[in-house]
């Protein structure tokens, strides 16, 4: 049987009230191009969004990078940035970077994280969205879910998961990419991802080469060279059977971490496990949130949704992240609520400091 390619590729197109929300017109819009592509170039689709961003889930056997299905993704953006535009929507056609497609919407604009691979007897797998943070936010949870035993007791227990995973790790700023074998090389891998801002994990495989998490890398503020907003990443996982389980997949979404992001992509705020009707940026434009929706995959076929955060289970987070979200607050716009300098480079900041660039003067000692 031919392998299977789930493509999640997302953009924020325009939303309403400003960066809050996608409109329930544009969800259809997407929703009604995709289903005219199944049984043509796509087996199976699903349209959902989180926060400001419209996510396409596209199942096919075209492997990943392919250029018709790029190139439709492409068409989805498009036109819906037209209707965006004709409601007036806040922030239309956003992510679309260019008018000129030229095969890949890689650098054009939209996140993209795509996974091939053959269907297993049985194949859970989990797609993690999220709003007002940056494609280094997965690093933690990637850690969490393939190299720490205390979350996944199957790296113990599980024969097929005890040698370990490799991970790839992509350097954003410089273009890179060094792959780290754990558990052997643990500390390593931690030495370069514990800095998300440069150090984003690509992919995670078993060491047999079994495929198991692959993350979208894009960060837009490096392609446009300017301010256009964070870069609200996707990230694709397969579980069970010699993988993690579900239930180890989502278990570190419990821990309440701080991620850059939130207002103006340019604060630090508590990342917070979301069911669907939760997922709108409200407070201080979020705080960031993050869904994930779980299917099992049959024949290309997505059987599912699972909505996996809309559980008690995780209200305990939520609480503890609305607590954090006070306490960052109440800094305002000093740091650490505010990202470090360095960060701000990519923000709205140096247009400000350079109105006032003229009115420094040197301190004679
Ligand atoms: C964050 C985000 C928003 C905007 C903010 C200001 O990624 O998109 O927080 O940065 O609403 O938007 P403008 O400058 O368009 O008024
Ligand atoms: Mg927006
Ligand atoms: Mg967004």
């Amino acid at each position: 049987m031919a392998k299977t390619t789930i493509s999640l590729i997302k953009a924020d197109i325009g939303s309403f009230p400003g960066h809050s929300r996608t409109h329930p017109l544009i969800l259809e819009k997407a929703a009604r191009m995709l289903k005219e592509q199944e049984g043509k170039l796509l087996i199976d689709s699903f349209v959902t969004h989180c926060g400001d961003d419209l996510e396409l889930i596209m199942t096919h056997t075209r492997g990943e990078d392919d250029p018709e299905i790029h190139a439709l993704s492409w068409k989805v953006f498009t036109e819906c940035a037209k209707v965006a535009k004709e409601m007036k929507l806040y922030g239309a056609g956003q992510d679309i970077l260019s008018d000129a497609f030229s095969g890949n919407v890689k650098g054009m604009g939209p996140g993209v994280a795509e996974m091939e691979f053959e269907e297993r007897g049985s194949d859970p797998v989990l797609l993690f969205m999220a709003d007002k943070t940056e494609p280094g936010a997965w690093n933690f949870y990637l850690y969490k879910i393939f190299a720490d035993p205390f979350n996944t007791a199957g790296l113990v227990i599980d024969p097929q998961m005890h040698d370990g995973f490799i991970f790839e790790v992509h350097d954003v700023i410089e273009k890179r990419k060094i792959e780290f074998r754990t558990p052997e090389e643990s500390y390593s891998l931690l030495a370069y991802i514990g800095a998300p801002s440069r150090y984003v994990i690509k992919y995670v495989k078993r060491k047999d080469g079994i495929i198991a998490a692959s993350t979208s890398t894009q960060r837009l503020s490096l392609i446009a060279g300017k301010y256009v907003g964070k870069d609200d990443p996707v990230m694709i996982v397969r579980g069970q059977s010699g993988l993690p389980a579900v239930g180890e997949i989502i278990d570190p979404f419990s821990i309440p971490i701080i991620v850059a992001g939130w207002m103006r992509g340019s604060h630090h705020g508590p990342f917070m496990p979301v069911g669907l009707p939760d997922a709108n940026c409200t407070r201080f434009d979020g705080p960031p949130r993050v869904i994930c929706l779980g299917f099992q995959v049959c024949n290309g076929k997505l059987i599912g949704p699972a909505d996996m955060f809309d559980d008690p289970a995780y209200d305990r987070v939520r609480a503890r992240c609305n607590e954090l979200a006070d306490i960052l607050r109440a800094h305002g716009p000093f740091e650490p609520h505010r990202l470090s300098l360095s960060e701000m480079e990519y923000t709205t900041l140096p247009a400000v400091e350079k109105t006032l660039k003229g009115r420094w003067v040197p301190i004679k000692e």
